[in-house]
């Protein structure tokens, strides 16, 4: 079993490393960059979804955390 690490990167998107599968709501796989971080859209305008295009740097995206209180 490998280790994933989760990044939320600042006002951007979420950083994986060590994944290896991904599927999609129905079952179907969605290609990966073998060996390489996948950098998943939080700011909802990726044309590209899931994965990250850039739109957050033009879209303003805050993608500052919630306090855990
Ligand atoms: S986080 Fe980059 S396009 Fe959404």
């Amino acid at each position: 079993m490998s280790d994933i690490k989760i990044t939320f990167t600042e006002n951007g998107p979420i950083r994986v490393d060590g994944l290896t599968e991904a599927v999609g709501h129905d079952g179907t796989p969605i290609p990966l960059r073998e060996g390489k971080p996948s950098f998943l859209c939080r700011c909802g305008q990726s044309s590209n979804k899931p994965f990250c295009d850039g739109s957050h740097r033009t879209a303003g995206f805050d993608g500052a955390l919630a306090s855990a209180e």
